[in-house]
């Protein structure tokens, strides 16, 4: 059997332990996918960065969108980041071309997830995004194929691992903000504009999409009422731990009679919820299904490792021929943002 030809555009925390997880795991990624994965071109702004891994065995772009036109790859992977620019041009071109996509690019997803179902569904390619959510824990595919009887009333967790590091630590070791965001940037954690992640949007992103896969609409991150963790000091920290509770940035999504209501916030969480036990850069994800009850995804959300064993999982999926709709529905079906209330839960 032919092995799954890929083309890999970003060689930074994600792109590289993409490399080190397919060269460890090779055999046992073999037998179980039924043929070999095999990284055939790669592309990066720099080619003489010291990454880590070999990366002088694989094709070399320049221009990163090349990887879509390239004829000896069936998959492209974009471990590039950003919603838009570079990251975006190839996805598009890389489903118009007929090729599968397989991305962790949650920011892309929330911003212009509809449209590239809906392009992947007209080429009939893949369109994977397991590492865009919670890391390596497998919530898409819990929630898309494992929960796909259950009409999902609310879904909610702790979606980004920098804000949930920090805060953790600020907890168990009394220090400042500034000090332990520097730590999570130094573990790869963050995102490139850390931003995104004290401030909450990051983890919009995510709920935005988990809400998609809920409710049956499309990504509206517009919609995500979004605050952040950058005003908590470690005495507000203190003072809710003498009143039991613990602080941890939530994001909740569900669906009320005027619709889908999705919002991200620093929240007070009592100690015995099984959020306050979530510690460092782990996330978890509720979501409460009609039949199925409640169900808790937890583990690593980010670094190099855990992200990469999501984004391996969708090419092992892409290689055994198991595509599935991008969402929990074809996108073509996916109502607008907003209809949670229309009967199409
Ligand atoms: P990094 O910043 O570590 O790596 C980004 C890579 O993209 C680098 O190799 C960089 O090249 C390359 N790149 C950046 N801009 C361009 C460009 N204009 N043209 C070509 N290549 C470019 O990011 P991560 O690996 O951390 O993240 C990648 C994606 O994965 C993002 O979408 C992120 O949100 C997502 N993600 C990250 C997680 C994490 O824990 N880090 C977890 C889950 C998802 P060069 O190295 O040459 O500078
Ligand atoms: N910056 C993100 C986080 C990476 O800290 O959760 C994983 O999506």
């Amino acid at each position: 059997t032919q092995p799954l030809r890929v083309a890999l555009a970003g060689l930074g925390t994600v792109g590289a332990g993409v490399v080190k997880l397919l060269d460890a795991n090779r055999d046992l990624i073999e037998r179980r996918a039924g043929r070999g994965i095999e990284i055939v071109a790669v592309s990066a702004r720099d080619r003489a960065k010291d990454r880590g891994v070999d990366i002088a065995r694989f094709a070399w772009e320049d221009d990163t969108a090349r990887l879509a036109d390239r004829s000896d790859a069936d998959v492209v992977v974009e471990l590039v980041g950003g919603s838009d620019g570079p990251a975006l041009a190839l996805a598009r071109a890389t489903l118009a071309g007929g090729k599968s996509l397989v991305t962790a690019n949650k920011a892309m997803m929330a911003h212009h997830g509809l449209e590239l179902a809906q392009a992947a569904e007209t080429a009939g390619a893949a369109l994977k995004f397991e590492a865009a959510v919670a890391g390596g824990v497998p919530v898409i595919k819990g929630l898309r194929d494992g929960a796909a009887a259950n009409r999902i009333d609310r879904v909610y967790g702790i979606l980004n691992g920098t804000c949930n590091f920090i805060l953790t630590k600020m907890e168990a070791e009394g220090r400042d903000f500034a000090d332990v965001l520097a730590e999570a940037q130094a573990l790869g954690f963050a995102e490139a504009d850390a931003s995104f992640d004290i401030d909450g949007v990051d983890a919009a992103h995510k709920l935005s999409i988990l809400a998609s896969l809920s409710f049956g609409t499309g990504p509206a991150f517009g919609d995500v009422a979004t605050g952040g963790i950058r005003h908590v000091l470690a005495a507000d920290i203190a003072e809710a731990a003498a009143l039991g509770f613990k602080v941890r940035l939530v994001g909740v999504a569900e669906a009320g009679p005027h619709g889908l209501f999705q919002r991200v916030h620093a929240h007070l969480v009592p100690v015995d919820h099984p959020l306050a036990h979530v510690s460092g850069a782990l996330n978890a994800v509720v979501a409460e299904g009609n039949f199925v009850g409640r169900l808790l995804f937890q583990g690593a959300g980010a670094g190099d490792g855990p992200t990469a064993s999501a984004v391996v999982a969708d090419l092992i999926d892409i290689a055994r021929g198991e595509f599935g709709p991008p969402y929990a529905m074809p996108a073509a079906s996916l109502s607008a943002p907003n209809a949670a209330d229309s009967g199409d839960r």
